[in-house]
Order: structure tokens, then sequence, then C-alpha cells
């Protein structure tokens, strides 16, 4: 069973996580009354100063630096650590994941960002990936669906109406991109080869998507995070309850 609260204004006092329950934090990182250079001295480690200073855009440089902050202040209250010392591993396609050798609750994360928005999903003992868009025109979709998309999501995607086409790519980008994301493996993952077995030929009130090739251990649920963006989260099981919530000091 899955039960999907609504969005708060701010993160409720308990926050206790369990394997069956999944916490999403949302930030606005350019409209953040954060002290960015703050942050980025007390916060981030040797590693993320030296990837915040290889990035060249202020704009960049600005995005890397209260994201990463905030994932390690959300982290933080779920560790036995401070914002500053929780420690990373990352795995052969860059996920990063939770230090286990430091760090032994097996608390699962993932983060997304666009434009101005970042996300964090946080979980317990599963795996999780969540994937935000901003909705805007893209130039040559189709080519991008016969290139990603399995011929089926190509089919449901054409079968739409214009005005519907937007929403129907970016709900598959997002889903699609979701689960590469819980999978760990990015671009590794052949996006062509899983199909999310669309129900058409409505698939805006479908939360459950069952993978075409059995994989039928992953939920896939899109999110209502904001009208200008689309969400989609993934994750192992379908037995798990999702809280959200603005950041508090965003
Ligand atoms: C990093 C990647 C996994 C997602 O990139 P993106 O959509 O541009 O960026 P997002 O904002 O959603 O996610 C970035 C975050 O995901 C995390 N991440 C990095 N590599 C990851 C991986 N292999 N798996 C899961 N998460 C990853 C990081 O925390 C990163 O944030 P950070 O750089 O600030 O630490 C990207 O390299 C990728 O492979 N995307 C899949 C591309 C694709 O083929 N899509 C087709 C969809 S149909």
């Amino acid at each position: 069973m899955k039960k999907i609260n609504k969005l708060r204004d701010s993160s409720p006092a308990n926050l206790e996580l369990s394997e069956n329950l999944v916490h999403i934090w949302k930030a606005r990182i350019y409209d953040s009354v954060l002290d960015i250079e703050k942050l980025h001295m007390e916060i981030l480690s040797q590693e993320e100063k030296q990837r915040a200073s290889r990035l060249r855009s202020a704009k960049d440089r600005m995005r890397f630096i209260v994201s990463r902050s905030l994932l390690r202040k959300s982290l933080s209250h779920y560790l036995d650590a401070s914002p500053s010392e929780v420690r990373f591993t990352y795995n052969k396609y860059g996920k990063p994941n939770i230090d286990p050798e430091y760090h032994p609750e097996n608390i699962r994360f993932n983060l997304s960002h666009s434009e101005d928005l970042a996300l964090y999903a946080i979980t317990q003992n599963r795996e999780i990936g969540i994937d935000v868009e901003y909705i805007r025109k893209v130039n040559k979709a189709d080519k991008i669906v016969s290139r990603f998309f399995s011929k089926e999501e190509g089919e449901f995607y054409h079968s739409q109406p214009n005005k519907k086409k937007n929403w129907a790519f970016f709900t598959l980008w997002t889903r699609k991109e979701a689960y590469s994301k819980a999978r760990g493996m990015g671009i590794g993952l052949p996006t062509k080869e899983f199909d999310l077995q669309l129900v058409p030929p409505d698939i805006e009130h479908t939360d459950h998507i069952q993978m075409k090739n059995k994989d039928s251990k992953w939920s896939l649920i899109n999110i209502e995070i904001d009208s200008d963006y689309l969400a989609a989260l993934a994750t192992e099981g379908n037995d798990f309850e999702i809280s959200y919530w603005k950041f508090d000091d965003t």
C-alpha cells in the first residue's frame, strides 16, 4: 500500500525514518536566503570545495554549494553526525551514497535539481531515485523520444494531442531518469531496453507502473511538487508512505 501525504510548508517535528517511510525535501536554490560563503566554509568537505572551485560560472558554483550543503543538512537529521561530518562514497557511475563505514543507519538518498529547484529523497534500507525537470519546450523532442524511449513509450507519446505532448514527454523522462538513478547507473542503463508499461490512454492518475521486464519490485510515482515542474520518484517495493515539505531555511 502506498500513501502520499500533502506538501507541507516546513519539516515536521518528528523526523524518524524507517524503510516504509520516504521523506522528500524541496528547496529553492537561487532565491534562498542562505549565506553561500558560510555554507562553503563551514559545511562542505575539502573535496567538495575543490569541485566548487572548478565550476566556472557563478550560478553553477552557487547551485552546487547550496544544493550540497542542504543535502548535508537534511541527512544530518537522520544520522548521528553534523552536516559537515556526513561522509559519502560514490559508485562507479558517480552516484553518491552515505559511507556505511561511518554511518551504520543504512539511510539511502538521491537528489535532483532543475532550474531553481532541488529535491532530496531520503529513506532507509531501500534503493531510491528522484528526478525533477522544469517544464519547457524541448527542441527535437521526437528525436529524443526515438533515441531514449522504448517502442511502447514512443507510441504513447505520439498518441497524445499536441497540447499534452510536453507533459507526456516530461512524465516519461522523469520516470525513466528516476528509475536509472535508483539503480545508480545513470546513463549506464540502456534506457530503451526497459519500458514503463504505461496504461493508455490516460496515465495521469496511474501512480504505480510495473516494469515490462517483470522487475515488479519497483514503484514509480509522479509527485506534485510545483506547477512549473514535473518530478518522479522510483523506489523498491510498493508498501511505503511519502511525506514531503519545503526546506525551512531557504
Ligand atoms: C547524473 C545523472 C544520473 C543525472 O543527471 P541530471 O538529470 O542531469 O541531474 P539531476 O539533477 O537529476 O541529478 C544529479 C544528482 O544525481 C546524483 N547522481 C550522480 N550520479 C548518479 C548516478 N549514477 N545515479 C544516481 N544519482 C546520481 C548526484 O547527487 C547529482 O547531484 P550533484 O552533482 O549535485 O551531486 C546523469 O549523469 C545521467 O546519467 N542521466 C541519465 C541520462 C539519460 O539517459 N536519460 C534518459 C532518460 S529517458
